[in-house]
């Protein structure tokens, strides 16, 4: 998807609060020596030093999810997965200029982070927007919301924990409610979310919603609570 450019954040700008590097993973550049390590645990009490809720994102691109979230949502904290370094990089002087103390973002592939990193039972909240949908049937197994993530976000959620889940993609939301439906059962049945009315520029919950409304693309939102 064509997606515009990204100037790189002003070196002054410290990042060292709001953004850790998954090392080893080949898309970060060598030079990020000063950023700090992912922890093994990602849980509000390693990430923020407190016990608040953890809402994940993944797939954050340039922030604007974290960035208001963090901010309506105070008493919360936020965790955000970006792939690619520089949007991560991005999200992060976002939320390093916004002085957030309660949000966080880093820079790596979620699969394995999710998996493997996040205590089970532990998460708030799971948010995936407008993830990339990979038209070809042989990339499908690339899409972040499949079989085995899913899996994945019932385990790490608390019982009544949501995943929101919005696509402009109707073939990307239709195969994933019946897939939904098929594996994690105990995910109940999808609870529609509504569009908002905008009252400014960056009054979308995402970069991706407010291209989709301002070319009037439909957009296909659902939530799932996870039963107790
Ligand atoms: C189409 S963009 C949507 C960005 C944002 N959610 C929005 O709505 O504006 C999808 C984002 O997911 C990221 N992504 C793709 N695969 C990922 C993965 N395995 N882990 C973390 N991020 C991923 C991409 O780099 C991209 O920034």
């Amino acid at each position: 998807m064509p997606r515009s450019p990204l100037r790189s954040p002003r070196p002054s700008i410290d990042l060292s609060k709001h953004l850790m590097l998954m090392r080893g993973y080949s898309q970060h550049p060598a030079a990020e020596e000063t950023l700090a390590d992912i922890p093994t645990q990602l849980c509000s009490e390693v990430l923020f030093g407190n016990d608040a809720p953890l809402e994940l994102e993944i797939g954050s691109g340039k922030g604007l999810f974290l960035k208001t979230a963090s901010e309506t949502t105070p008493e919360h904290n936020f965790l955000g997965i970006e792939i690619v370094h520089k949007y991560a990089k991005h999200t992060a002087a976002r939320l390093s200029k916004a002085q957030r103390e309660n949000a966080r973002i880093i820079s790596g592939d979620a699969g394995p982070l999710v998996a493997d990193r996040i205590p089970d039972g532990s998460l708030e909240a799971v948010h995936v927007y407008f993830p990339d949908p990979w038209w070809k049937k042989r990339h499908r197994k690339r899409r972040v919301v499949n079989e085995s993530s899913v899996q994945n976000f019932l385990r790490k959620l608390r019982p009544g924990g949501r995943f929101h889940f919005w696509t402009d993609v109707l073939d990307y939301f239709e195969s994933t409610v019946e897939m939904i439906a098929a594996v994690t059962p105990e995910f109940g049945v999808p609870i529609p979310e509504q569009k908002k009315q905008s009252t400014h520029d960056l009054d979308y919950r995402t970069h991706f919603e407010r291209r989709s409304r301002q070319n009037q693309i439909p957009v296909y939102r659902v939530r799932y609570e996870k039963r107790g």
